[in-house]
């Protein structure tokens, strides 16, 4: 059970702190799924058992699962519902029709090329654009993003501003790109096939990018010839940011503001998983007609017929009425709210959070939490550990773990964000959930027992994080 929090955390006095009026959702629990409640010495054999990284546990062991917001979402009446109208005819289902409308009214672009998740998407749009050589700019990496181009023959080139690395920077926008550092690679590269551009930028702490500076990269990229790719994973939380943060906008509803930036973009890679409220799917979207058709020729070869790509005909369903649902305000409102409240608490107990706080998750900054470690010890490997142990709250490594090997030279990427992420599902948590997650993580920053960091004692090849082990130093 998470334990008691010590007399003196100042978490039970945050109600009176908080600067806002309540984000509270707009639904009520219709079902509910039990949890486990553990034991120390239960955690301790599991996160062992785990080689202490925490995608090697078993979920029934977890208490809050904050690994990821991928996924994991709870679906809505309206979605289940649509699940019983799946149409699993193989080829031309009714419900591929039905996504492709949803698509191409709320995102604008031509083309739906459907796939079983975004890195479905994301291998067929870097074979289909890249040449071995190629240079391919964003704004931060993305773990099978940046796979995928490198697959291809391409290097990656960050073109995030610099206050995306810095986790103590408040800055509104912290995902834009910036316009000096992409110039300097679209007249010196030998060729850029695309620019990927992330709504917003997940490894920098879910951070988002502004309209005025997606117009900007629109602008410059046109002089240049170059199209650009949205990630638009999590567009409309990037929406809700525009709305709450530009001059101009307070008063378009997020799905106004999502067809204005992807406006700006030529297509789109798509993990169904975030933003659209499903548990798996996802899509490619283009809107040049002979890439399009390169993309359907291969993703009848890897995913599935061009009118299903890997989906059921349900699962399609449910992800065009779970877009939707996304696109609204109020959901919007009180998705967001919800990870601001935990980052709230989180602040006012003195935790080291990454700033602003981002839209689908809040980032600790693990070198401050300990700051006695070498990034080699993985502090942010340790911390994700550590939490836990504590209470059963499970988190993600977003550090030099799963930054991953130059491939070229075989050594570490050493990134300077080393940060352990606190994912929220959307629609699965209430705030009492939110209320143990800080108590517990307040208790580990606060312990005085510092833990002596992690070596690596199994490195998969591709993706280490997912599937490498640890021993405790
Ligand atoms: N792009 C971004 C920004 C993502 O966050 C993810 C997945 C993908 C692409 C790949 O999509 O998982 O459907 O194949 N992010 C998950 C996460 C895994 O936990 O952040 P996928």
């Amino acid at each position: 059970m998470p334990p008691e929090p010590a007399p003196s955390t100042p978490i039970r006095t945050t109600g009176q702190q908080l600067r806002r009026r309540s984000w509270a959702e707009p639904w009520k629990i219709k079902m509910v799924e039990p949890i486990k409640v553990t034991t120390a010495a239960q955690r301790a054999t599991a996160l062992r058992d785990a080689g202490y990284n925490t995608f090697l546990l078993r979920s029934e062991d977890v208490y809050i699962d904050l690994l990821t917001d991928s996924g994991t979402s709870a679906m809505s009446d309206w979605q289940w519902a649509g699940l019983m109208l799946g149409d699993e005819a193989y080829a031309g289902s009714k419900n591929f029709y039905h996504l492709e409308d949803t698509v191409r009214r709320h995102y604008g672009y031509k083309h739906l090329i459907p796939t079983h998740q975004g890195r479905g998407a994301e291998h067929i749009l870097s074979q289909i654009m890249i040449q071995p050589g190629d240079t391919v700019p964003g704004n931060m990496y993305f773990t099978t993003t940046r796979y995928h181009q490198e697959h291809a023959g391409a290097q990656f080139v960050d073109v995030v501003v610099d206050e995306g690395h810095d986790p103590a920077n408040p800055a509104p926008f912290k995902g834009n790109v910036d316009l000096a550092k992409l110039e300097r690679v679209l007249t010196t590269a030998k060729h850029v096939p695309y620019v990927c551009v992330a709504a917003t930028v997940n490894m920098a702490g879910g951070q988002p990018i502004s309209m005025a500076n997606m117009r900007a990269v629109r602008e410059l990229c046109a002089r240049q010839h170059v199209p650009i790719m949205l990630d638009a994973t999590r567009a409309v939380e990037n929406a809700w940011f525009i709305k709450t943060r530009e001059p101009g906008y307070a008063e378009r509803s997020c799905g106004e503001i999502l067809r204005e930036f992807c406006s700006y973009s030529d297509g789109c890679t798509m993990s169904g998983k975030k933003d659209p409220l499903v548990n798996i799917g996802g899509w490619l979207s283009l809107n040049d007609d002979q890439l399009a058709d390169k993309a359907r020729n291969m993703v009848v070869v890897y995913e599935g017929l061009h009118t299903y790509g890997g989906m059921a005909g349900r699962d399609m369903e449910a992800m065009a009425r779970g877009i939707e649902e996304s696109v609204q305000d109020d959901h919007m409102r009180a998705r967001i709210g919800q990870v601001e409240y935990l980052g709230e608490l989180l602040q006012v107990a003195g935790v080291p959070v990454v700033l602003p706080i981002g839209g689908h998750a809040v980032y600790l900054d693990a070198r401050r939490f300990y700051p006695h470690l070498t990034q080699d010890e993985f502090p942010a490997q340790t911390l994700a550990a550590e939490l836990y142990l504590d209470a059963g709250v499970r988190a993600m490594e977003r550090g030099i773990v799963s930054a991953g090997r130059d491939h070229k030279t075989g050594k570490h990427h050493y990134p300077k964000l080393e940060l352990v992420r606190l994912t929220i599902p959307r629609r699965v948590y209430t705030q009492a959930h939110m209320d143990v997650v800080a108590e517990s993580v307040t208790a580990v920053f606060q312990n005085p027992d510092k833990p002596r960091g992690l070596k690596m004692v199994y490195e998969p090849e591709n993706l280490r994080f997912f599937q490498a082990r640890f021993e405790p130093l």
